[in-house]
């Protein structure tokens, strides 16, 4: 895992662009790779920004679970494991490259996980046309996800991506377009 102090800089000095310091934000943060890397990567940030008082709804396939959290809200998405659980890494780096694998079978992948949380029934309700529900801002890892992002426009939120891995954002190509 590398977190890198200049991507956590970026991403943390955008956000702060966005949001007023001085009131508490509404944050959607996505974090939808069920990779317990990807997401403990990002829990002290989102434990640090719900005791500063920003309301987060977390959608995450590890959740921290920590009671006194009461301003961070968490969508538990582990079951979404098992979606990648029978990808054999060790047979399949004999066909494929590494880039082959990413950007074809995890993408691809990918594709059953964002399915899957669109159809969560709290999403749902989240999304739904009527639901009243307000963002200031979408802060979602910018990796195999993308449909996910389209929840940024729904809440007509800027969307700001963020890495745990510097390395994936060249690899995976992902261009995010920021509203
Ligand atoms: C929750 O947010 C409020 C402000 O909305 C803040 O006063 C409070 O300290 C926060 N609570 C926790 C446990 O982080």
């Amino acid at each position: 895992m590398k977190f890198t102090a200049i991507s956590l800089g970026f991403w943390l000095t955008s956000f702060l662009y966005v949001v007023k310091l001085t009131e508490g934000a509404r944050i959607l943060a996505i974090v939808a790779v069920p990779s317990y890397s990807h997401q403990i990567a990002f829990h002290p940030i989102w434990a640090a920004l719900s005791r500063r008082g920003h309301q987060v709804v977390l959608f995450t396939t590890d959740p921290i679970g920590d009671p006194s959290l009461t301003n961070l809200t968490e969508i538990d998405f582990r079951h979404t494991y098992d979606v990648i659980k029978n990808i054999d890494y060790a047979k399949l780096r004999y066909t494929y490259d590494w880039m082959t694998l990413q950007q074809g079978i995890l993408q691809y992948k990918s594709l059953a996980i964002i399915e899957e949380i669109f159809k969560h029934a709290e999403v749902r309700k989240l999304y739904a046309p009527n639901s009243g529900e307000k963002f200031d801002v979408v802060l979602a890892e910018a990796v195999i996800t993308p449909g996910l992002y389209a929840l940024a426009h729904r809440f007509n939120a800027p969307l700001i991506g963020k890495s745990c891995n510097d390395n994936l954002l060249c690899t995976l190509r992902v261009n995010i377009v920021c509203n």
